[in-house]
């Protein structure tokens, strides 16, 4: 399928499956290698990863722990700030190689919110590994170690990514049609 449309839009394939694949598996090559003889933790920020997880842990050479969690963002009570905390996270950190695995970095507000949390705990190392990046949307400074494709500043779905909930189910992902 080139094109799908979900609800009231229009999308056109951007990203075939086959590439994708390709470049989970390149991925997974080099993480097996950056780890080789540890067990790193796999955090899967869900919902938008459970593909690319699905995939790439099925091409590392290593044995890792895999754990799954939810980032929920709300406002303190007393404070204008946000916080992203964790729901789901039942994996000690102290002393591990944390990877989180993202869908996609846009703004970066998700993971630069919830890193320090995450660092509280403890971890010996953190990475992310995120299958897509929107450089021109991230407003903050953060390195993404494992990066699968940069692509430009527009709405995509498929392969883990959703529109209101449509569309994660396909293996490419698809790009919004503009007229
Ligand atoms: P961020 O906090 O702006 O980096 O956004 C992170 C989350 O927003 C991702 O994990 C996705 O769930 C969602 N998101 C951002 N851009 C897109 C997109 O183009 N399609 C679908 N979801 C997106």
């Amino acid at each position: 399928m080139s094109r799908i449309r979900l609800l009231d839009k229009e999308f056109e394939v951007y990203l075939d499956a086959r590439t994708i694949q390709q470049r989970v598996q390149e991925l997974a090559i080099q993480i097996s290698a950056d780890y080789m003889g540890t067990r790193p933790l796999f955090l899967s920020i869900l919902n938008g990863s459970f593909l690319f997880t699905a995939d790439l842990v099925r091409h590392l050479t290593i044995d890792p722990e895999i754990s799954f969690i939810k980032l929920a963002s709300y406002k303190g009570m007393r404070s204008t700030g946000r916080y992203t905390t964790a729901i789901g996270l039942d994996v000690d950190l102290l002393g591990r190689d944390v990877i989180l695995l993202e869908d996609i970095v846009d703004t970066g507000n998700t993971l630069f919110q919830f890193l320090p949390h995450l660092q509280q705990q403890q971890p010996r190392s953190v990475r992310i590994a995120t299958l897509l990046h929107k450089p021109e949307a991230t407003q903050h400074p953060l390195t993404l170690d494992y990066l699968g494709f940069s692509i430009p500043n527009k709405f995509v779905v498929g392969y883990g990514l959703d529109y209101d909930g449509w569309g994660r189910q396909y293996d490419s992902i698809y790009q919004l049609v503009t007229e």
